[in-house]
């Protein structure tokens, strides 16, 4: 696991853009062979696509031979709420991007058969040749995508409960009200994350301290499902000073060492 701390978001934003900008780049996408690029949405990447959308109108990248797929999606909320994930990355992202709307992958929240829409996305991956690179944010209780504490940490796309927790954290979003947010949601597992070629975490601020410290010195625990990142051979922890503020002073520095001539 490589760890980056960064002075504050900007800077994560900044250094994550340029990541996955590169890494498309090297990968020299084509319309047979495309890039795949798993997605989050939420507050933490919003400045990683605020970033990406800058390098795209500077012609550093383009995401033409990009496919994506995004992590999660609510159930029972329409495309067009502004809340809903559909929505979040057409504002925050596609729409300012080259990507070709047939590209773009997002669970169907409001599909009749929620089992069926889960095992084909999970081989809509399969077919695009699995995941290169797995962007993500982590929840304060150490959720990836919608893995909420207790998922089984070999899991596939599928429905989950949300935790209060999670609602709460989400009611901001919904005009501060719990009852507004939805209470279940379709995600892909952590078996899906797991089977990507790399993944990238986005870690900022003091309210993700906790999870950061489970994720990096914790033990491999499903209460914790991001630790099961711990078993991925090319995972990145991207995060800023605030979110190191449980992490042991020696971890701190071991990582600020060992990644100097990267930050
Ligand atoms: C939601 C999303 C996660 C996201 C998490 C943290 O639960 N399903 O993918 O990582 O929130 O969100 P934020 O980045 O806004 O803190």
């Amino acid at each position: 696991m490589r760890v980056l701390i960064l002075e504050n978001y900007d800077r994560i934003s900044a250094w994550a853009a340029n990541y996955i900008a590169e890494k498309i780049n090297a990968f020299t996408p084509n319309a047979g062979n495309p890039f795949v690029l798993g997605l989050p949405t939420g507050s933490s990447p919003l400045g990683t696509y605020r970033e990406l959308i800058s390098l795209y109108k500077a012609g550093k990248v383009s995401f033409r031979n990009v496919v994506t797929f995004n992590m999660d999606e609510y159930v029972g909320i329409p495309e067009d709420h502004p809340q809903s994930y559909h929505y979040f990355m057409q504002e925050n992202f596609f729409k300012h991007i080259d990507i070709r709307p047939e590209n773009i992958h997002i669970l169907n929240g409001n599909a009749p058969d929620l089992v069926a829409e889960c095992a084909a996305y999970e081989e809509a991956i399969r077919n695009a040749g699995g995941i290169d690179l797995f962007l993500g944010g982590v929840g304060s209780d150490g959720h990836i995508a919608f893995n909420e504490p207790g998922s089984s940490l070999v899991s596939r796309t599928r429905i989950k409960t949300l935790t209060t927790e999670t609602i709460y954290a989400n009611a901001r979003f919904f005009d501060n009200n719990m009852d507004k947010v939805p209470k279940t949601a379709l995600t892909v597992g952590i078996g899906t994350i797991m089977d990507a070629g790399q993944v990238m975490i986005l870690v900022s601020g003091h309210t993700k301290a906790r999870a950061l410290r489970h994720a990096i010195e914790g033990p491999i625990s499903h209460m914790w499902t991001i630790t099961a990142l711990q078993m991925h051979p090319h995972v990145i922890i991207v995060c800023d000073r605030a979110a190191t503020g449980e992490l042991k002073t020696e971890t701190v520095r071991y990582f600020m060492d060992i990644e100097k001539d990267n930050l």
